[in-house]
């Protein structure tokens, strides 16, 4: 598995399996909706977004706001199905932690994906139910601790 930064937030439009993987963390997945993330958080100096490829497969991605420089704020993540259990989620982010030299991650995930963050040593505090957003979590990583 080989992880890398992309640096230009067009890829993320121009490249299909990028798109297509993106999309599926959407309702209603569009072009338009892909290219206003893209725009909206990832062509922004706060932007990071990280992939991981496979044989020349893409078979995820994680995608970060940083914040004050030592914070993450963990915005899109996803694993195409075949490739799920495998960790790919987790060198992700270990390797999103060392090259952004951040001390603390953060994030909002709902019950689809609650068990990697608790796994990985987040800790997780359960908001008040939400009748439109369902159930979120605040979590929260120390990554001196
Ligand atoms: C959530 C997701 C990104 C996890 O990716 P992954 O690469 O499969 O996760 P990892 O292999 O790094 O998981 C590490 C640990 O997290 C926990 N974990 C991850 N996925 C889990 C699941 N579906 N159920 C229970 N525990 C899970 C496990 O403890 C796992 O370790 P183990 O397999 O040794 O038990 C992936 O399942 C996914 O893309 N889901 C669909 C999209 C989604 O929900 N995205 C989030 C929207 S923001």
């Amino acid at each position: 598995m080989i992880i890398k930064l992309i640096s230009n937030y067009e890829d993320i439009i121009d490249r299909k399996d990028i798109a297509d993987l993106l999309g599926t963390l959407l309702f209603n997945p569009t072009y338009g909706k892909i290219q206003n993330i893209a725009q909206a958080v990832y062509a922004k100096t706060q932007g990071r977004f990280y992939i991981a490829m496979d044989s020349n497969l893409l078979i995820g991605l994680m995608g970060f706001s940083k914040i004050d420089n030592d914070k993450l704020v963990v915005r899109h993540m996803a694993v195409t199905p075949g490739h799920n259990r495998q960790k790919v989620a987790q060198a992700l982010l270990d390797y999103a932690i060392v090259s952004e030299k951040v001390s603390i991650v953060k994030s909002e995930p709902d019950d689809s994906n609650i068990s990697f963050y608790k796994s990985y040593g987040f800790d997780v505090k359960k908001r008040p139910y939400d009748d439109i957003v369902g159930q979120k979590y605040d979590c929260s990583f120390n990554v001196k601790e």
